[in-house]
Parts: C-alpha cells; sequence; structure tokens
C-alpha cells in the first residue's frame, strides 16, 4: 500500500478512527476523574548542629555544619513511624488523613529539599514545613556523636512551602493528551484493520485489482433515480446526466478498439443498475446523433419498456419466433435516433432463444441498420444469457454498484466472463456516493440530482475527482457521422409506435 493509498483509506475511514479515539480519550477522562486529586508541597530547609555555651565564659559553643553522612541519615529517619507521627502530631492531622513525605539533599551542602504529598494543598504544605523542626528534633537519637557533645540540630527555612494551587496528580492535560495519541493509533490500526477484511467494492483502486479494463464512469447515486429513471431526460444538465456523456464518450473510444460497435449492458448480480445506465446511455448516444438500437435481451425480468413508459407486450421474443418483424415491434424513442426493441413475451426458455440461430441472424441484420446497438442483459452470475449475447455483441459494458457488490462476486464473474472468452470493454461504476468520504463527488462540485437550467448547468464547477479515478479521455464528443459502420449508412424506415 502506497502512502497515498494509505491516506486515501484513512479518509474513507474516518468515521473509524474518530469514534475510536472519541471512546479512549472518554474512557482516559473517566479514568482520571476518578482518581482522588493529590497536592504536592516543597520547602527547602538549612540544617546546622550548634555546640551549647561554655558555662564558664559564657560563650556560645558555635554552630557547625552538618556531615553529609549526618544528612543522609535524617533522609532514610524522615519516613519512620517516629517522625511522620510527630509531624501529625504537631499539626493536628485526624489519624485518618494520609500523607507521604520525602527529602533529598541539595548538593553536598547541609541543605535538605522536602516534599510531602496529600490529598489537600494545606496538608501538603503543613507537613512539608513541618517535617523539616521535627526532623531536627528527633535528629540527635540518631547522631550519637552530637549527642555526646552536647549539641543540637536546627532547622532553618530559606523557602517555606505554601499551599500548591493544582493537584500534582492526576495530570488531566497530560493523561487527555495521550489518551487523543492512543486513540488516534488504535483508530488507525482498526482502520486499517476494516480496510483489509473490507470485501465490498469501493473505487476505481477495488477494480483495478481485479481487472486490467479500464473504468469508463463513476455514476453517482441518484435517489430519485427510482422515481425518474431516465436521467438525461429528467435532468439533462446534471452530473448524473454529464456522467453518462462521459460513458458514451468513454465507450466510443474503447470501441475503437474493438470495432465492435455493439455492447452487452451486464453486471455480476441483480439490481446494479443496468437497464438505467442501458436507457441512458443509449439516449446519450442518440443525442450525439448516432442511430442507436436498444435491445431488452432480458428476457427473464424485462424492464427497458417499463423503464421507458413504452409498450412492451411485443419484441425481441416476438421477432425470434417468427410472429413479427422487427420493424413492426421496434419503437422510436420521441423524435430523437434512438430505437427501442423491447423483450416481448416473457419465454420459458430465455438462453436456448438467446443462443438460437434464429437470434444471430436478427442480431446480425439489426447492426447492419444501426451505429450503435446496445443490449440490456441479465446478471452474470445466476444465468449464462450475458454470456451468450457477448457472442453476438462482442464488447460487454460491466456495471457495478459501489459500496454493495461484493468483490468476490465481481471476481466471479470476470472469470465467467473470461472462461467464455468476452471481451469486457470497461466498467461503469454505479451508485457512487456523491457527499461523504467515500465520494467521487467532492466539495466544489455542486452536486444537482435535477439539474435546474443550460445556464445552471454552466456554473457548475469543474468537478474534483479523486486521483484513483483517471482523468476523463480526452475523447472528441461523436458526431453525426462518427461510428458509423463501414459501406454508407442504411437509415431503415420504422414505424413510430404510441407511447403509454
Ligand atoms: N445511480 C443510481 N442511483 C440510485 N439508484 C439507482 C441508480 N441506478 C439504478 N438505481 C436503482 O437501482 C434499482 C435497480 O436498477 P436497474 O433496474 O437499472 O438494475 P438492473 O441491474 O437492471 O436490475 P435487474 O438485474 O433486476 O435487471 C432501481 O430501483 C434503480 O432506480
Ligand atoms: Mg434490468
Amino acid at each position: 500500500m502506497t502512502l497515498r493509498e494509505f491516506l486515501a483509506t484513512m479518509r474513507h475511514r474516518w468515521m473509524t478512527i474518530a469514534a475510536a479515539t472519541l471512546v479512549v480519550l472518554a474512557a482516559t477522562a473517566a479514568a482520571t476523574l476518578s482518581i482522588p486529586p493529590t497536592y504536592t508541597a516543597s520547602s527547602r530547609m538549612f540544617f546546622s548542629a550548634e555546640a551549647p555555651a561554655n558555662d564558664e565564659t559564657g560563650e556560645s559553643g558555635g554552630v557547625y555544619v552538618l556531615t553529609p553522612t549526618d544528612l543522609t541519615t535524617y533522609i532514610e529517619v524522615l519516613g519512620s513511624p517516629q517522625v511522620v507521627a510527630a509531624i501529625r502530631d504537631s499539626i493536628g492531622l485526624d489519624p485518618g488523613v494520609g500523607f507521604t513525605v520525602r527529602a533529598a539533599t541539595a548538593g553536598t551542602s547541609s541543605i535538605l529539599d522536602i516534599t510531602a504529598t496529600a490529598g489537600s494543598a494545606e496538608t501538603a504544605a503543613a507537613v512539608a514545613n513541618e517535617a523539616g523542626p521535627q526532623l531536627a528534633a528527633v535528629a540527635l537519637e540518631f547522631s550519637p556523636l552530637l549527642a555526646n557533645n552536647g549539641q543540637t540540630v536546627s532547622a532553618t527555612f530559606i523557602s517555606e512551602a505554601s499551599p500548591p494551587g493544582r493537584p500534582s496528580s492526576p495530570d488531566v492535560g497530560r493523561n487527555l493528551a495521550l489518551g487523543l495519541l492512543f486513540g488516534l493509533v488504535i483508530g488507525v490500526g482498526l482502520a486499517y484493520v476494516r480496510h483489509s477484511l473490507d470485501t465490498r467494492v469501493r473505487d476505481e483502486s477495488d477494480i483495478a485489482d481485479l481487472s486490467d479494463r479500464p473504468v469508463l464512469a463513476a455514476l453517482p447515486f441518484d435517489k430519485g433515480s427510482l422515481e425518474r429513471p431516465l436521467v438525461m431526460e429528467s435532468a439533462p444538465y446534471s452530473p448524473h446526466a454529464e456522467e453518462f456523456r462521459r460513458l458514451r464518450a468513454n465507450l466510443l473510444f474503447v470501441d475503437v478498439a474493438t470495432a465492435s460497435h455493439s455492447v452487452v449492458v451486464t453486471s455480476a448480480l441483480p439490481s446494479e443498475g443496468k437497464t438505467t445506465t442501458a436507457v441512458n446511455l443509449a439516449i446519450a448516444m442518440a443525442d450525439a446523433g448516432s442511430r442507436v438500437l436498444l435491445v431488452d435481451a432480458d428476457l427473464r425480468n424485462p424492464s427497458v419498456a417499463k423503464t421507458m413508459g413504452l409498450d412492451g407486450e411485443q419484441g425481441l421474443t416476438t421477432v425470434l419466433i417468427g410472429r413479427a418483424t422487427f420493424v413492426e415491434v421496434a419503437q422510436k424513442w420521441k423524435d430523437t435516433s434512438l430505437w427501442v426493441l423491447p423483450a416481448g413475451q416473457v419465454p420459458p426458455n430465455p438462453s436456448e432463444l438467446l443462443g438460437s440461430t434464429a437470434m444471430e441472424r436478427t442480431f446480425a441484420e439489426l447492426t447492419e441498420h444501426f451505429d450503435y446497438v446496445l443490449v440490456d442483459s441479465p446478471p452474470v452470475i445466476p444465468v449464462i444469457d450475458a454470456l451468450i449475447l457477448n457472442k453476438l455483441t462482442g464488447a460487454t459494458l460491466l456495471v457495478v454498484s459501489v459500496d454493495r457488490i461484493r468483490k468476490r462476486f465481481l471476481a466471479h464473474a470476470l472469470k465467467a466472463l473470461q472462461t467464455a472468452g468476452a471481451h469486457v470493454s470497461g466498467f461503469a461504476l454505479n451508485m457512487v456516493p456523491v457527499s461523504g468520504p467515500n465520494s467521487y463527488y467532492g466539495y466544489g462540485y455542486g452536486y444537482h440530482p435535477y439539474g435546474s437550467s443550460p445556464d445552471g448547468a454552466a456554473e457548475v464547477p469543474p468537478r474534483k475527482r479523486r486521483d484513483v479515478v483517471r482523468e476523463p479521455q480526452p475523447v472528441p464528443e461523436p458526431t453525426a457521422t462518427e461510428g458509423q459502420l463501414d459501406g454508407t449508412p442504411q437509415w431503415v424506415e420504422l414505424p413510430t409506435r404510441s407511447r403509454r
């Protein structure tokens, strides 16, 4: 995984990272708040020994510096029950109130830094201030030499302890910072694991892992698709319609290589958007002036006629069983160069019918009369119809519903197509999220599912696509003469049937 892919994955999984970070942060905050606060106060004291005054002359005995050994002994003695009890008594602490006190020499001098910790700021300061004098009081017991000489030990304040304003423990800021860091690390780890275990197709990189064929378009998720499936007509200036034009342009580009001029539109599993894609792509191709025929060859679940609001009673199956000619059952789509051949009656043996010589003959005839023939078909995995149709068309457009289909199903479909010798022209990602971290349609894209007007469309800023999506191919828009079959095109006169 490259750094760029890693960052893209983290961006896509930002909710996992955020959730893990918040949980760890909340747990850290709760744990921190549950710890009783403790306060620390420090004092600094100078210890010295004083000799008794001369009884005869009355002269002072003098002040002596204590040896480091004496100071080390005092430090050891400070935590003893005797000194602790003396401190407790002198400041009047209840037996239940706990504290700790310790000391350290400041260099080699006779100075001790005394630090006390307690549950209240006042207690900590009082203990730190009282420890020195109490230690001096018991010092002679532990310095026999001094005691023999009749000397006394005194403690003088260099700096007194005062009650601290904030507890020394817990350190809320440090704990929260550590919690944040720990949460982020856990979140990134979880995001990576989730990404590794993610079995669904998310973006173009997942397609690239399975096939070297290009992604020709990323059709956005359009929640109005069910009510208004013909986005090329209901919202011709929307990004969704624009993406169908891009699909058209890229498909023509690929078609130059295959020169098949007929494409079967299929998917690995049902309901990935084959019919919606085929219908809109056909309208987009006709918009560009090409003579297009859309054939509904999904003889198991025909839906082209229903999607377009046409009469679907008669169609392909009617022609195949010889009850009518193509000219009698094909329907012209409005005032365009698109013709639609619905499926007709659902037969009991769809695969046999599609694989029959009658179908081969009919299809060969149809391709002669049109620049492009688009064939809507059943999905690849449940039935073999799409594989049979590919033999007729020579090119396959695979619709892939993003975030829905699992990679193994797509891999399975690709394997089936490969085994059958089918040529996959490319992929149309469908139902691509239009917002959120997994969106191909980033900020500033101005996604308006239903568009507004040609003027409004002109104001739509240039799209920002994710890095994983290839830049649109520099393919010129098709013209009326583009993609024509060899020789002079024959323009059939077909009757226009009234729409329902
Ligand atoms: N880009 C899209 N955004 C949102 N919904 C979509 C999109 N494309 C298709 N749909 C919806 O998905 C459903 C299935 O679409 P469609 O009938 O085109 O799929 P299909 O692959 O032809 O299904 P079947 O396998 O049954 O023939 C429909 O309800 C359609 O409105
Ligand atoms: Mg369909």
